[in-house]
């Protein structure tokens, strides 16, 4: 793995300039890359990637989401779209970044996961330079977000040590909050050479008021027993949209623009977007995190 970072550093420009380089680096293109996490299944992580990705493409951002619940094809259904390849295709080789993502009907650009990324600690430098080469093509977007599945399971934790801004998502439940907190734990206990940036979105909420309440507890916990702070970015109404909008196979930003839970959304993205952009952030960053962290 050591040895595969520093072929990367070279390869992804990352490594500290010589004098002669550094008149002529140019900066990456700035991508922000969101991971979507929570501790419960079944919060709605699924939902608000999709429609957070709307969001921010209505807001004329180049946008892609990537499927991470490995196996789950979450987005898949919620996008009523049948991706023929995945990340995994270009793990082994068989296809290029460019002919694995999908376009949408919805101004959003959508990448399948795969399973079995654990893969990517075992493969030889030349096979790791073509998947650097071809993850970095995504350095185009101003946004990426990426479903993660639920817990620590698989390779959540990899993506979301390797990602700018990890929304952990957990409803009014005391269970999806205990779980909350639970994942928070583990992110940032098993995180420990660098900060991550924790933001804490409330789902599935009856009024304003229950939202803030339940951050400021999850909040002032964290900050006591884990001595870390995380953000509370907002919260989503409970409503029949959604279910309304996953039955039709059609985010609710898109059938239903003025519903509550699509207000809601806009506010998240708003906010999201006043948030000043992190130093490392971008794809070449983010690949090296990710491949710097070898998944369970
Ligand atoms: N704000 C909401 N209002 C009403 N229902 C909601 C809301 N958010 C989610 N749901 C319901 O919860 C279901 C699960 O949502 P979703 O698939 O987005 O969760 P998830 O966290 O991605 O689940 P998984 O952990 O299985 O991937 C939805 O199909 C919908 O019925
Ligand atoms: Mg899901």
């Amino acid at each position: 793995m050591e040895e595969q970072a520093e072929g990367l550093e070279e390869l992804l420009g990352t490594k500290a300039p010589s004098d002669v380089t550094k008149k002529t680096e140019r900066r990456e293109h700035s991508t922000r890359i969101i991971a979507i996490t929570s501790g419960k299944g079944g919060v709605g992580k699924t939902n608000i990637s999709v429609n957070m990705a709307i969001a921010y493409a209505q807001l004329g951002k180049k946008v892609i989401l990537i499927d991470g619940d490995l196996g789950m094809a979450n987005v898949n259904v919620l996008l009523n779209v049948v991706p023929q390849y995945n990340l995994m295709h270009v793990i082994n080789k068989k296809k290029t970044m460019k002919e694995i993502i999908l376009d949408t009907e919805f101004g959003i650009k959508f990448i399948a996961g795969a399973n079995g990324f654990s893969k990517i600690a075992n493969l030889s430098v030349e096979e790791l330079e073509y998947f650097a080469k071809q993850f970095s093509t995504l350095g185009n977007a101003d946004i990426i977000i990426i479903d993660t599945g639920a817990g620590i399971a698989n390779n959540v934790l990899q993506f979301v040590a390797a990602a700018d801004e990890v929304y952990v998502v957990t409803t009014p439940e005391p269970t999806a909050i205990t779980d909350a907190y639970g994942i928070i734990k583990i992110i940032t206990t098993e995180i420990v050479d660098r900060p991550v940036n924790l933001k804490l979105l409330v789902n599935r909420v009856h009024s304003a008021d229950e939202g803030k309440r339940i951050s400021e507890r999850i909040i002032t916990t964290v900050g006591q027993f884990l001595g870390y702070k995380i953000y509370y970015i907002g919260f989503v109404y409970e409503d029949s949209a959604v279910q309304a909008s996953v039955i039709r196979q059609k985010p609710f930003m898109i059938v239903n623009p003025t519903s509550k839970p699509s207000t809601c959304i806009k506010h998240i993205v708003g906010r999201s977007e006043k948030s000043e952009p992190l130093e490392n952030e971008g794809v070449s960053n983010f690949l090296k995190k990710f491949l710097g962290k070898k998944s369970r």
